[in-house]
């Protein structure tokens, strides 16, 4: 099993860092090959992606990603920003399902924003497609309004777009994962005002015939984003373009206490992956060891599941951050009265414990 580690900038390499220690103790037969991205790679060879970093990663069984940025390189040109690297990694990997869920931790109910009893228990999944829509829709540019009122004013545009095979096999994706799960799929679109998503609609609608054992809905994304603050826990597996699913899975994290807490995979055709945790990079706090590396940890859980086939080791590492915040330990970000705060190699250290 090889797997690609790729720290980054910021907290990346501490929260890895406990990762790959939690990897290590469960004995299993890992080839962890290290290389840098991001800022630390444009810092070391010029380019937030250098080939070799790239070469490794799509010769790897999964990657296990920190996460990349620093304002110290706002001041590059865009293909030179550590931020490049990420979309570079999904676009030449085609890791166009990106797995977002959102669990509340019975230890942390009241860390949420929302009240205690809307998400005790929550347990949702977000699957945003994340290699089309208007992300990535040609054409785009500024230029002269052609036409209409403001006709020769300076004006911008973007193009929102999907293929049907897009389309059907971010569906099946939906589909296949409800199955392991509660058997819900609910489907989020525009349809009422966009043709893109009308389509959509009509694509996932025709997929959704061959998993008769499904139940599918259809919900609008502002109603979705309304019924995510109001009643969690009617979600099971939602299922999203691009653009909506970045937002709803934003929102929907905030439910569940802190960033610090959120894992994420972004898959392939080939059942590759790429994991990271939902966060940034965290400049505010890098270097002072106090990030929380249960986003991280739980990600290298989703990695053992999803491109290892490792169930069982995944569960275990899942059992044990259960069993850290059981006992009462906490990072700064997710510390309440009664409880003991840590810093990020204690909480690392308390996982490979359990
Ligand atoms: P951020 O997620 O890095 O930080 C937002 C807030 O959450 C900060 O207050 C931070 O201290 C806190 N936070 C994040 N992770 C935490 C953790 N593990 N434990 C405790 N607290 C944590 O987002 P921000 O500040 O908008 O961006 C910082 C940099 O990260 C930027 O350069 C941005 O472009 C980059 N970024 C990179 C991503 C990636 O690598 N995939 C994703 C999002 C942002
Ligand atoms: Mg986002």
């Amino acid at each position: 099993m090889k797997i690609a580690v790729l720290p980054g900038d910021g907290i990346g390499p501490e929260i890895v860092n406990e990762a790959v220690k939690v990897l290590k103790v469960l004995d299993l037969p890992f080839q962890l090959d290290e290389a840098k991205v991001g800022g630390a790679a444009f810092d070391a060879h010029g380019h937030p992606l250098p080939e070799h970093t790239l070469n490794l990663a799509m010769a790897s069984d999964a990657v296990l990603f920190g996460s990349v940025g620093d304002w110290k390189y706002d001041k590059l040109e865009r293909h030179l920003r550590p931020e490049q690297s990420i979309l570079g990694l999904r676009k030449n990997m085609g890791l166009f399902a990106n797995f977002r869920p959102a669990i509340c931790y019975p230890q942390l109910t009241h860390a949420s924003s929302l009240k205690p009893e809307l998400v005790a228990g929550l347990d949702i999944l977000i699957i945003r497609e994340l290699t089309g829509d208007i992300y990535f829709g040609q054409p785009r540019g500024r230029r002269e309004a052609p036409d209409g009122e403001f006709k020769g004013a300076p004006e911008a545009f973007d193009t929102m777009r999907y293929s049907k095979p897009e389309i059907e096999r971010i569906a099946h994706v939906a589909f296949q994962a409800a199955r392991k799960r509660n058997k819900r799929v609910t489907s989020v679109d525009k349809a009422n005002v966009l043709e893109t998503f009308q389509f959509w609609k009509d694509v996932v609608t025709e997929v959704h015939a061959q998993y008769p054992d499904i139940e599918l809905d259809h919900m609008y994304v502002d109603n979705a984003a309304m019924q995510l603050v109001k009643a969690p826990k009617r979600f099971d597996v939602v299922v999203t373009g691009n653009m909506f699913g970045d937002i709803l899975s934003d929102e929907a994290s905030m439910l569940t206490g802190s960033i610090g807490m959120l894992p994420s995979a972004s898959l392939n055709a080939k059942g590759q992956g790429l994991y990271e945790p939902s966060h940034g990079s965290a400049p505010d706090i890098a270097g002072k060891g106090v990030a929380n590396p249960l986003a991280t940890i739980l990600s290298a859980a989703m990695m053992l599941r999803f491109s290892l086939n490792q169930e069982e080791a995944a569960a275990r590492i899942e059992r044990a951050v259960q069993a850290v915040l059981e006992q009462g330990l906490r990072t700064p970000d997710i510390h309440s009265e009664g409880t003991q705060k840590v810093g990020t190699v204690e909480m690392g250290e308390a996982v490979v414990a359990a």
